[in-house]
């Protein structure tokens, strides 16, 4: 998240710069078969036909992303986000009949799980007198809704779900997905709901071992994490409808700042939110319009809404993007 709260100059990514954070970063665990299962989920979605048309594929990024303090981590920055914005969103691309690659962070909430409790294995389930576990009552039907609505979304491959906990992760896989969404051109989105820090330690600079308490006053030089959104426009997935999010708790700049975002980054789309009414309203910016959506009662979620406009100007985008692949004109 920018920390500068609207006032200074904004900090520029060079290519350099991201070059020398993937190269600094501690290697993905794991790369192998995330890679492996990206790249599966792609095929497989992109050789299917719903309606006469292959399906279209979306990366949701949910959650927020952690900055290590230590290598051997026992301390980390964290920030606010729940995830609910991301897993609502992925419940309504599926149900538009998306295929979702959710890319989320460890313990963050999952797609079909709002209406459980909190503590919804210890809560939702109970032993009978033969000691087999059954829903309890009051749970049993948003159980029995989460199970049926998940267990489907994955049985016809729409959901792949692939967890993150720190920034090196997040934007590790991001750029996995992003190279393997190219071959999908326009038919991929990028939905970028995650609250990626704008901090972090550098790993060369990071302290291998606990930070100890008794040196002292802690004094530590964070640097900026390299803006990855010109490089997924320009370069990994440039054909793909890329959406970001733009937060403030300042209403007055808000929407000021998410239309910049639209312009230097190349957006298709800017969703703008503040922190206190995220749930309630957001304000969808594009180069030709300002819609603001809103969710008509407190039982309604506003993703509904966004996620149908959303899912009619990619069509509209599709459309025009395989207009000027067959003839050249520039729309
Ligand atoms: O998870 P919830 O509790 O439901 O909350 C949802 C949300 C408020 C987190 C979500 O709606 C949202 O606004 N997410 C983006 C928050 C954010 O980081 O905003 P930003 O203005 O700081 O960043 C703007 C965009 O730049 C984001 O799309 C982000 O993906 C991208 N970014 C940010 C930092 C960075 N170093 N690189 C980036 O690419």
């Amino acid at each position: 998240m920018d920390s500068r709260n609207g006032l200074g100059a904004p900090q520029e990514t060079s290519d350099a710069d991201i070059e020398s954070f993937f190269e600094s970063a501690p290697p993905l665990r794991d790369s192998f078969n995330v890679s492996r299962k990206v790249k599966e989920f792609i095929e497989r979605n992109s050789r299917s036909f719903e309606n006469g048309r292959s399906t279209r594929v979306v990366c949701v990024t949910s959650g927020g992303t952690t900055v290590p303090l230590e290598q051997r981590c026992v301390r980390f920055i964290d920030n606010f986000s729940s995830g609910h914005r991301g897993a609502t969103s992925t419940e309504y691309f599926v149900k538009a009949g998306y295929a979702v690659i959710f890319l989320h962070r460890r313990g963050t909430c999952q797609p079909y799980c709002g209406s459980l409790p909190e503590d919804s294995l210890l809560d939702c389930f109970e032993l009978t007198e033969d000691s087999t576990v059954q829903a309890c009552p009051s749970h049993a039907e948003a159980v029995k809704r989460a199970i049926r609505n998940h267990h489907a979304a994955v049985e016809e491959g729409l959901l792949l779900k692939l967890p993150y906990t720190t920034i090196f992760e997040y934007l590790q896989i991001l750029r996995v997905i992003a190279i393997s969404m190219r071959s999908i051109g326009s038919c991929g989105m990028f939905y970028l709901a995650a609250a990626v820090s704008d901090f972090y330690v550098p790993w060369e600079s990071m302290a291998e071992h606990k930070i100890q308490s008794a040196a002292g006053p802690l004094d530590m030089r964070l640097a900026p994490v390299p803006k990855m959104l010109s490089v997924l426009r320009n370069k990994w997935a440039p054909a793909a409808f890329c959406i970001s999010f733009k937060l403030e708790t300042d209403p007055k700049i808000l929407l000021e700042k998410a239309d910049k975002a639209l312009r230097k980054y190349k957006m298709h789309m800017v969703v703008a939110n503040e922190l206190s009414t995220r749930n309630e309203e957001v304000v969808v910016i594009s180069s030709s319009d300002r819609i603001a959506v809103r969710r008509e009662h407190q039982n309604e979620d506003v993703e509904k809404h966004l996620i149908d406009l959303l899912v009619e100007r990619h069509a509209v985008y599709i459309e025009k993007s395989s207009t000027v692949a067959l003839t050249g004109e520039v729309v």
